[in-house]
């Protein structure tokens, strides 16, 4: 009875071993099988090459080697499929599984910068530089205009301002942003043009800027006709003169004509207004 007991374990065992052998055989069978290369009908790439394993899969360590230059960003290409082939081959890539494809179609991927959020980035990095205001108050004119910039896909960072110059004296702006992409490497995007801040930009945070409480304690406005220009001239002459005489004050605002107050409340509330600043800055 033992005998036979022993028999029958070393028989299981036997028969185990064998289906163990059998199916590490095969594991290493379906190893060493190299996939054939296959065409992909679709190909999307990120750069300005498109490489053999862009087109095909299984490309093994042929994949990084560049066969063609990408369409433009954003666009979409079509290739024969006898010309891929032929381009393979000379790289010593046969076999490929064409599926009966006759071509196949390339697309570059883009990011898209809209004109609006590059005018409104723009804005901000210009934000209360050199006497600018909010940068919901201000209004830009570009040298050239902008329109939608396309970048590679892989740059997906954000807008970083890393130059950003206003001359309040002309109202010109130069603003440089970076755009980092995955491997660190940034792009890089420059715009020029002239700023200019409306009057609704004075006021900052509900408070009235000091030139406005003055032209109202004052009478420097009476119908309002003229009031927002000759505010906006006094703002500007007051970040460059902190403390002008009557006569700079006079000068400053000629250009505007003032039909109601006889000007006389409107220098006295523009030297209020000097006085509260400096004031202010003690
Ligand atoms: S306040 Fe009326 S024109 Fe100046």
């Amino acid at each position: 009875m033992i005998a036979r007991a022993l028999l029958l374990a070393t028989a299981l065992i036997a028969a185990s071993s064998a289906a163990a052998v059998a199916q590490t055989q095969e594991i290493f069978a379906n190893r060493n099988v190299i996939a054939a290369p296959v065409l992909r009908a679709n190909v999307q790439v990120s750069g300005d090459l498109v490489r053999i394993g862009d087109v095909i899969d299984n490309a093994g360590s042929a994949a990084q080697i560049a066969i063609y230059r990408a369409p433009d960003l954003g666009t979409t290409g079509s290739l024969p499929v006898a010309q891929v082939l032929n381009t393979l081959r000379a790289h010593q890539v046969i076999g490929v599984d064409t599926r009966d494809l006759k071509e196949i179609s390339v697309t570059r991927l883009a990011r898209t910068l809209e004109s609006k959020d590059i005018e409104l980035q723009v804005a901000r990095a210009l934000e209360r530089r050199n006497g600018l205001g909010d940068a919901a108050n201000l209004s830009l004119t570009f040298d050239r205009d902008p329109g939608d910039v396309r970048l590679d896909a892989g740059f997906t960072g954000g807008m970083l301002p890393t130059i950003a110059r206003y001359d309040n004296r002309n109202g010109r702006f130069d603003v440089t942003f970076e755009i980092a992409n995955e491997n660190g490497a940034a792009a890089k995007l420059r715009f020029t043009g002239t700023a200019i801040e409306t009057v609704e930009g004075l006021a900052s945070n509900g408070k009235l800027h000091p030139l406005q409480a003055a032209f109202a304690d004052l009478g420097g406005a009476q119908c309002g006709y003229c009031t927002p220009g000759i505010l906006m001239t006094a703002k500007a002459l007051l970040d460059r003169e902190p403390n002008p005489s009557r006569e700079r004050i006079k000068e400053a605002i000629s250009g505007n004509l003032c039909r109601c107050t006889g000007y006389q409340q409107i220098y006295e509330s523009i030297e209020e207004a000097a006085k509260t600043i400096q004031e202010s800055k003690r």
